[in-house]
């Protein structure tokens, strides 16, 4: 994997940045590279700034801080130089990057309540890697003034306050416009609230020696947009229908006609060769008058599954199934079918409600997908919605481990989990906050899935795909009014790139 796409824990990153200084590099002169790409970054993206106020805390992140401070003065930009700890107890690095600062003319204030800020730029430099717990003392207050300041921020390494594992805020956090990160990427930048406080994020790998990369096993991998041509590969030419995988879809309840519906429509729109959509017998003139290839069939008695459960190579289960007599009889038959299974919506939440009494998970196959947001998961792992939103990247594990499955959990930087792999997807934006978005999800991923890919590359892919959809919609007509429905012929462009 190229290393732009691998993802760090905070503790990972420190061992690369110990093992570099072993490796022969002055931990000082790391801190100067970073400190100027940082410098690089602020001047690239305000080439005309003529002032800038830095806030530097006690560690090194502070350290990286005072070297943009020294590099802004020496290049005739005003410098406001806020210090959060005494200066005078700086150690090692951090205390030589503060000396080399002074040294270019820098004066350091130490921070003081209520402090104006007069930069037109802020460069926080205050907590880095090594937070622990809720921020405390004053750096709240700078936090908070930073924030309430209205001007852009460069966040050094990582925004004050944020987990860089975790991608939790712990308290007051700031919100950067800009991050620059280094040696690797964490994984707090990109999953739960990282995306929303770190801005847009920049990485700068530093010289870190090839032999210490090899040495640390990145713990998650990004996934971007080259995930659609690494794994799409063009038709063979002589495909035919049978190839391209036969989906059965089931679901939609009286009132949930939408959700099977999307569904379907993307799975046709998606690749897969023969679609069959089992559902309610009253949504069947709708479903054919807006989809004429799809099979629809409505299901009086469960046994109507039979031939169908035999006959496909792929299931999606949940959109709109309900809960009601009618949607618990189809899950109860369809859950022990041996083929690859896409689980959405209340396929979920009865699998969560039947998993210890019917269905153990030492029985569960290795083939299913589960596309859980924060509630299903919650309910499928006994834990609060809460806890799930602050231990997103464990969640998603825990849930693989539990049901020996592919797991998708949905919300800023989807996270998808499967036997030992951990992927984070970077595509994606708030207009996809509306209803309709799961279904089209799992229709997407059931057409991957019966096109041959493995249940962890059709989830990245379907994750990818999905949201990029949805960035292509909202860069044209905005986030705000986005449907689910909107996304099905981007996502057929996307799928084909050799037509782009
Ligand atoms: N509230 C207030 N202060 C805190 C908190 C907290 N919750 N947690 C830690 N601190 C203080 C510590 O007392 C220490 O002074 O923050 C300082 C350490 O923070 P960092 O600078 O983030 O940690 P450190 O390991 O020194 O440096 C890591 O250095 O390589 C650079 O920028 C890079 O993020 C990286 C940073």
């Amino acid at each position: 994997w190229p290393l732009h796409e691998q993802l760090y824990s905070a503790d990972q990153v420190r061992q690369l940045d110990a093992l570099t200084i072993q490796a022969g590099t002055p931990g000082f002169e790391l801190m100067k590279q970073a400190g100027r790409m940082a410098f690089r970054h602020l001047l690239r993206r305000w080439p005309d700034i003529r002032s800038v106020s830095i806030l530097c805390g006690g560690g090194n992140n502070g350290g990286d801080g005072y070297v943009v401070a020294g590099l802004a003065s020496r290049k005739g930009i005003q410098v406001q130089l806020i210090s959060l700890s005494d200066s005078e107890k700086l150690t090692g690095e951090a205390r030589e990057a503060w000396l080399w600062a002074c040294d270019r003319g820098c004066q350091v204030q130490p921070w003081q309540q209520n402090m104006r800020l007069t930069g037109e730029v802020i460069v926080d430099a205050m907590l880095g890697t090594g937070l622990t717990g809720n921020v405390r003392g004053h750096y709240q207050e700078a936090i908070n003034q930073v924030n309430q300041y209205n001007c852009p921020v460069l966040a050094v390494d990582i925004p004050s306050g944020l987990c860089a594992d975790k991608g939790v805020v712990l308290g007051d956090t700031v919100k950067a416009s800009l991050t620059v990160t280094f040696i690797g990427k964490k994984t707090g930048l990109m999953t739960g609230q990282g995306p929303e406080y770190s801005g847009d994020c920049r990485f700068e790998p530093l010289c870190v020696p090839d032999s210490v990369r090899r040495q640390i096993q990145p713990v998650a991998q990004m996934v971007n947009a080259d995930a659609i041509g690494r794994l799409l590969k063009p038709r063979s030419r002589t495909a035919h229908k049978g190839h391209c995988g036969k989906v059965l879809l089931v679901g939609g309840d009286l009132g949930f006609a939408g959700a099977i519906m999307l569904a379907s429509q993307t799975c046709a729109r998606s690749g897969a060769g023969l679609i069959k959509v089992m559902t309610r017998p009253e949504h069947i003139p709708a479903l054919i008058a807006r989809q004429p290839e799809l099979m629809a069939q409505g299901i009086e008695s469960v046994h109507q599954l039979d031939p169908w459960l035999k006959w496909c190579d792929v299931i999606v289960m949940g959109p709109g199934l309900g809960q009601s007599g009618w949607g618990q009889q189809i899950w109860q038959k369809v859950i022990h079918s041996d083929k690859p299974m896409v689980l959405d919506a209340d396929a979920l939440n009865l699998l969560a409600i039947n998993v210890d009494k019917t269905f153990m998970p030492d029985k569960a196959q290795r083939n299913w997908v589960l596309t859980p947001h924060p509630g299903e998961a919650a309910r499928l792992s006994g834990m609060s919605v809460q806890e799930v939103e602050n231990n997103r990247l464990d969640t998603v594990v825990r849930l693989s481990e539990k049901y020996q499955a592919t797991v998708l959990l949905k919300g800023a930087g989807t996270l998808i989990a499967s036997d030992g792999l951990l992927s984070i997807n970077n595509s994606g934006n708030p207009g996809m906050a509306s209803g309709g978005m799961g279904d089209v999800l799992s229709g997407l991923i059931g057409a991957l899935l019966a096109q041959g890919l493995s249940g962890y590359d059709a989830v990245c892919l379907g994750a990818q795909v999905h949201g990029l959809a949805a960035d292509r919609l909202a860069a044209h007509y905005g986030e705000r009014g986005l449907l689910a429905s909107d996304l099905i012929d981007v996502i057929r462009v996307l799928l084909n790139p050799e037509c782009e």
